[in-house]
């Protein structure tokens, strides 16, 4: 637990130009694939922020060489030799770590890897990795806190992901850039983050082919890889992020970079809210203020609207003239920060039904993945625990907008990944500081 806290004074306007991060969800698999060659990999634009140490750990335990220059967010990775593929006793702080079972096995035949941690928002399971492993030829062996596998050589298959796992279809490229043969996969995850990562494994010299509109891929297995230099992409979450901080209170923003491929659906609901949406080469210019219009979203694999906006954007809900709903078919678990908007005098009730939709794969289950929110109701300062990232970006906005001052705990979830969110929000007009607690 970090000893930190972050104290927003609310009610004033976030605006100006958002500086936007590297990619959380792209950085970490990039440093993964940085394994698959024994030469230099250089990584730019890399985020400071705490989610990468496990998966930086990871790398150093096994072998990798770095220098890292976190002024110039610069990273150079090589890992000429793996001395070690066995890391079961790495710390458990995100989901990265299955991640390198492909990699290791390339280079040694062998991998063990602790299991997963990372966000409490739903059961997480990882049985897709596990049959995609078990495919292309690895025998897998679940132990008390580690992933044990062994291949003599990884082997193209035919694969169809019964659902398109973000982290399957990273493991997926990650095992058979380098295996024998052909591997074949359907229902693939065709997120901004997953075309990053096929983009970094060509340089690298793998041959992938893949088909978005269809959801498939095909790796024609190399014998090597070779090192490369990449630029971590800017962050999409952190796009909305900021987007809706400023929407928020009020405030007109300018995010560079940003587009209809990466935030399409949050541009069009944006919209639905009343919010003007000016978009042009250079990125996107949100304004915008309370009170909105009643909006309906679902969240569910990209292009849809993404799993990781919700939260942010249930908190414009929450200023909207009428009730709104949110349904969640990605996580079953990822409401649990209503609780404390609710306590700041937001109206949101959650349930285990399909609310405003079709029926999804959570249907009849007890899951409470539902929400319905109505507004406009003001929102007061307090003190706010934060269980998780995306909810603590949900905590952060509705302090910001609220009246009198906020005090938020479990700061460490927001440092996982946002680099240094108060100094930038204090840019854009924030009065919030980060202080140790007594
Ligand atoms: N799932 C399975 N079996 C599997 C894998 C996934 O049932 O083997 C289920 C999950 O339980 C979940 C759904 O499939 O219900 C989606 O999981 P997916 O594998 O697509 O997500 P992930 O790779 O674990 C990444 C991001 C998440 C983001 C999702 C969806 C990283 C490290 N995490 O997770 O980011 O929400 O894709 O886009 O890349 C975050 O940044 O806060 C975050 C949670």
């Amino acid at each position: 637990m970090s000893d930190q806290q972050i104290i927003v004074e609310g009610g004033r306007k976030i605006q100006g130009t958002a500086q936007i991060s590297g990619s959380k969800n792209v950085v970490s698999k990039m440093i993964i694939a940085s394994l698959l060659t024994s030469e230099q990999c250089i990584i730019e634009n890399v985020p400071i922020i705490s989610d990468i140490e496990p998966t930086l750990e990871l790398c150093t335990k096994v072998g990798s060489k770095m220098e890292i220059n976190k002024k110039l967010h610069l990273y150079k990775i090589k890992t000429a030799k793996i001395n070690s593929s066995f890391v079961p006793e790495l710390s458990r702080k995100n989901r990265i770590s299955i991640l390198a079972i492909g990699p290791l096995l390339y280079r040694t035949g062998q991998a063990e890897v602790p299991v997963l941690g990372g966000c409490p928002i739903g059961h997480r399971p990882v049985n897709l990795h596990i049959e995609a492993l078990n495919k292309l030829g690895a025998r897998i062996e679940r132990r008390e806190n580690s992933y044990y596998a062994e291949v003599k050589q990884l082997q193209g298959a035919h694969i169809d992901l019964s659902y398109p796992s973000v982290g399957a279809t990273e493991n997926i490229l990650l095992s058979s850039v380098c295996a024998k043969g052909t591997t074949r996969v359907n229902n693939i995850a065709i997120e901004p983050e997953v075309l990053s990562l096929i983009d970094m494994l060509r340089k690298m010299g793998a041959h992938i082919k893949c088909n978005p509109k269809k959801r498939r891929l095909e790796v024609k297995g190399v014998k090597y890889l070779k090192g490369v230099k990449v630029c971590v992409p800017p962050d999409r979450n952190e796009m909305v992020s900021f987007a809706c901080a400023a929407l928020a209170t009020g405030g007109e923003i300018f995010i560079p970079e940003a587009n209809t491929q990466l935030i399409g659906q949050f541009i069009q609901k944006v919209k639905k809210l009343g919010v003007k949406v000016v978009l042009d080469k250079k990125g996107v210019l949100f304004s915008g203020k309370p009170p909105f219009l009643p909006v309906n979203i679902q969240t569910a694999p990209h292009p849809s609207f993404m799993t990781d906006w919700q939260q942010p954007f249930c908190v414009l809900l929450t200023q909207a003239k009428g009730t709104s709903i949110i349904h969640e078919t990605v996580y079953e678990d990822r409401f649990g920060y209503t609780k404390e908007l609710n306590r700041m005098g937001a109206k949101i009730t959650v349930s285990d039904e399909c609310l405003g939709f079709k029926p999804c794969r959570f249907y009849e289950q007890t899951f409470l993945h539902s929400a319905s929110v109505t507004g406009p109701t003001p929102l007061l300062g307090t003190v706010l625990n934060i269980p998780d990232l995306r909810a603590g970006m949900a905590h952060l906005i509705a302090a910001l907008l609220a009246q009198g001052k906020s005090t938020l705990t479990g700061v460490e979830h927001l440092d996982r990944g946002y680099e240094a969110i108060e100094k930038r929000l204090r840019a854009l007009g924030a009065k919030i500081k980060r202080v140790e607690s007594n």
